[in-house]
């Protein structure tokens, strides 16, 4: 078992109603707030009248229309905010993109230079302001981890940065504001959780406690997410997929493992920094290729000890057998979220590949579980067209 340092920092309030504990949480911060959401879905759901409320008595500024797949220029605007207001705390309300558009602003704000170097450099972040969540959307986990993922328009590029300095204080999660997400967006989300639960499985080394509470977590998304897409209003279902969510992206599941770069991601950022795909979707449609890319000698223990802990597949098969059909089940289960499979039915084309697979690259997905160097990259975004 590998050494291990564990920041949770967020006060969890889960379940119908938490809204009610924002008020309090909030105001201890103080009384300049800078109220952050997206394109509109929260007035729909009622829950914009609902914050305001939360927020009354304090003074209280809006960054609205943060874009999917955030962009650089949002996190411009809060900044300016934040310094012409003394703002100090942040709220974010919604789903990933929200929530990491303002960790960037919660620290670009100390950062002297531009926010898109603090991004792009990796540059160390030691101070941030605070920020709260209230939760929209079951998908990144952002809500109660230390990663934020921006995007720059100009230059096609989506980078991510971390530090326990971007850790939400206080995050409300109720699953029944996710009952207004559209079918396509939670399967997305299933997609993504199920992807992070998988980078974080196939690892150069894995504990034997980590790996039962990474198939748990696994099988709970494979059980819930077809109830939760088709029963919207399925309270469990989405209670269960959204705790799962935090789960799959906090870090606890899998302390003690010998960790790597997520592979798939840094390939999926790709896709969606330069054509706007949604992650999860993108996700969907690399992670089954990637698994048949990747399969060897070398990795062919670890996929069949996989199908059968996670998929019920006869353990006294072959071992490549065993593997084979844990891929295909894992290709079956993104099908079965109907979203799209492949890169061309989301207009993804090859001229850009060569040079997505290099930046992919650059940005580390050569320390991946199995290395992926361009070339790999580049095969397996041809696999997926
Ligand atoms: O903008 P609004 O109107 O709010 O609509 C959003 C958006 O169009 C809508 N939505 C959110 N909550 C809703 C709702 N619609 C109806 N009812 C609700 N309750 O859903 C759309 C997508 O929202 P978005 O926030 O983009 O989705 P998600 O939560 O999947 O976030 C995706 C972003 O997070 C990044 C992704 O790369 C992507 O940029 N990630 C962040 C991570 C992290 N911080 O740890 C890790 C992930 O791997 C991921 O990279
Ligand atoms: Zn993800």
């Amino acid at each position: 078992m590998e050494n291990f340092e564990l920041y949770i920092g967020t006060k969890i309030f889960f379940g119908q109603g938490q809204i009610d504990k924002l008020s309090e949480n909030i105001a201890f911060y103080g009384k300049n707030v800078l109220f952050v959401y997206g394109g509109g879905s929260i007035k729909k759901l009622g829950l914009y009248d609902k914050v305001l409320k939360q927020l009354e008595g304090l003074n209280v500024f809006e960054l609205r229309g943060v874009e999917a797949n955030p962009k650089i220029t949002s996190v411009y605007q809060g900044v300016k905010l934040c310094r012409e207001h003394n703002v100090d705390v942040i709220l974010a309300v919604g789903g990933g993109s929200v929530i990491d558009c303002s960790k960037v602003i919660a620290a670009a704000v100390y950062y002297e230079g531009d926010a898109w170097d603090m991004v792009r450099t990796r540059s160390p972040i030691k101070k941030a302001l605070p920020l709260c969540t209230v939760s929209t959307l079951a998908a990144t986990g952002s809500e109660m981890d230390a990663g934020a993922v921006v995007v720059n328009s100009q230059t096609n590029e989506k980078i991510s940065v971390f530090s326990h300095e971007i850790v939400p204080k206080v995050s409300i999660i109720d699953p029944s504001y996710t009952f207004t997400v559209s079918a396509e967006q939670t399967a997305a989300g299933c997609a993504d959780i199920m992807s992070h639960l998988l980078e974080q499985y196939f690892v150069p080394k894995s504990t034997f406690m980590a790996d039962l509470l990474v198939e748990s977590v696994m099988k709970t998304v494979i059980h819930y997410a077809d109830t939760a897409i088709k029963e919207p209003n399925n309270y469990e279902a989405r209670a269960q997929i959204m705790w799962a969510s935090e789960m799959a992206d906090n870090s606890i599941l899998s302390n003690g493992n010998q960790m790597a770069v997520f592979g798939v991601h840094g390939m999926e950022h790709q896709l969606s920094g330069r054509f706007n795909t949604t992650h999860g979707v993108g996700l969907a449609i690399l992670t089954p290729r990637w698994m048949k890319y990747v399969l060897s000698e070398t990795t062919v223990g670890r996929f069949a000890h996989y199908g059968t802990a996670v998929w019920g597949i006869d353990e006294n098969l072959d071992r490549y057998e065993i593997a084979k059909k844990a891929i295909e089940a894992t290709a079956g289960f993104f099908k079965g979220l109907d979203i799209p499979q492949t890169l061309t039915e989301i207009g993804v084309n090859p001229e850009q590949f060569e040079e997505m697979a290099k930046k992919a690259e650059e940005y580390g997905t050569a320390h991946a579980w199995v290395p992926l160097y361009a070339k790999d990259i580049a095969e397996i975004y041809r696999m997926s067209l």
